[in-house]
């Protein structure tokens, strides 16, 4: 990398992949790029490249030039108006072929122009807040660490999370668990939270119930259209892109509620068991399961991400409920062996569904019929 506060130079090397893969990988994820980074990144002839304002707006727009990222993409961000002197600062970002994979390039020039600092100490600290700590701190660990946890599990996304969380054979003993207990019939209206790629909504939609989920990752959000889009089209499935701590949806909505595997990422699990109950009606039935503490630190939950979650004691998930609001509430153990059979689990993962883990904590409550 290097900068003169005129020019800036970084260069990304992915082994083992032609710059026409690499070219749509990154088209991909910058499209995906979250909204809360307050940047919205077109990286083909003819999109924007939008700096979000706090409310998600598109705040400043550069429209992007060129012909493919492996000719190279350009945009401009506007003078600033209010500095004497400030020009344009303009970006190139490229895919070339190299040392048997691809180069990302990213070229900036006019940087120093455009910030139109007449002191070196000014453009000095530019550089060294806005540049060289982002990305001297991007690879340390504990944010290299919280980027692979968000990556794989708080927040998925990229191919190989779509594909896991579409067909997500470890979790699919704990679906069958809750299907158990819930027992849908076709009059109920479930709710997920936290849907991750919708492979446990298919399941529950086979009982001919109606259902409304939500999950913070877009990736997630859209992997579950795709997979349950029959449901959608027949208008028994609504998906939304949104918090667990504030749900979309109207008061007494639903006769469920699930959340399987996601409590342990909720900073508010009291706040998102109230949206929950508040989307219930009276009398609804509310269940959640989560990992125990007796998985942590196995494949079940390996670190960096163990140690990035809440665990609960069975009493603690109890007092959440009805901290809540929920009326009656218990947690027991289920045994998932069976379950794990009956998907097909590999023999080597087995011991992590033995009865003998207690490795699941199911979460029961109800809304009262008077409150
Ligand atoms: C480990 S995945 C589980 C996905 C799915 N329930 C399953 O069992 O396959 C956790 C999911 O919770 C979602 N999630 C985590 N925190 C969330 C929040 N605050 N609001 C909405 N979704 C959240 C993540 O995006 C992810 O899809």
């Amino acid at each position: 990398m290097t900068s003169d506060g005129d020019r800036l130079h970084v260069e990304f090397w992915v082994p083992d992949a032609d710059p026409a893969t690499v070219a749509e990988l990154l088209r991909h994820e910058a499209r995906m790029l979250p909204s809360r980074s307050g940047l919205r990144l077109g990286l083909a002839p003819g999109e924007n490249v939008a700096a979000l304002t706090p409310s998600g707006e598109d705040g400043t727009t550069a429209p992007a030039t060129g012909t493919s990222l492996e000719d190279g993409i350009s945009f401009e961000w506007p003078a600033l108006s209010w500095q004497p002197g400030s020009t344009p600062a303009v970006f190139q970002i490229r895919v070339t072929a190299s040392g048997g994979g691809s180069s990302v390039t990213l070229d900036a020039r006019g940087l120093g122009r455009h910030l139109g600092a007449s002191e070196s100490s000014d453009l000095v600290g530019w550089f060294v807040t806005e540049i060289l700590g982002p990305v001297v701190r991007a690879p340390s660990p504990d944010r290299a660490s919280d980027w692979w946890t968000d990556r794989r599990a708080r927040s998925p996304s990229g191919a190989a999370s779509r594909a896991g969380y579409s067909d997500p054979i470890y979790h699919r003993p704990n679906f069958l668990a809750i299907v158990d207990r819930i027992r849908l019939s076709r009059d109920d209206v479930l709710l997920e939270v936290g849907c991750g790629g919708g492979a446990f909504l298919r399941d529950a939609l086979e009982s001919g119930c109606r259902a409304y989920a939500i999950d913070h990752s877009p990736e997630m959000v859209a992997a579950t259209r795709v997979l349950n889009r029959a449901a959608i089209e027949d208008g028994r499935l609504e998906v939304r892109d949104a918090d667990a701590h504030s749900l979309p949806f109207p008061d007494g909505l639903c006769t469920v509620a699930v959340s399987t595997g996601v409590l342990h990422f909720l900073d508010d699990p009291v706040r998102a068991l109230s949206e929950v109950r508040r989307v219930l009606r009276p009398g609804g039935r509310l269940c959640v399961f989560i990992g125990s503490k007796e998985l942590r630190g196995t494949p079940a939950a390996p670190e960096p991400m163990a140690s990035r979650l809440h665990w609960y004691e069975d009493e603690e998930l109890v007092a959440l409920a009805r901290a809540a609001g929920f009326a009656e509430a218990r947690v027991d153990r289920p045994d998932l062996e069976p379950y794990a059979r009956r998907v097909g689990v590999p023999a080597e993962a087995m011991p992590l569904f033995a009865a003998a883990m207690r490795g699941g904590q199911m979460l029961e409550a109800v809304r009262s019929r008077i409150d």
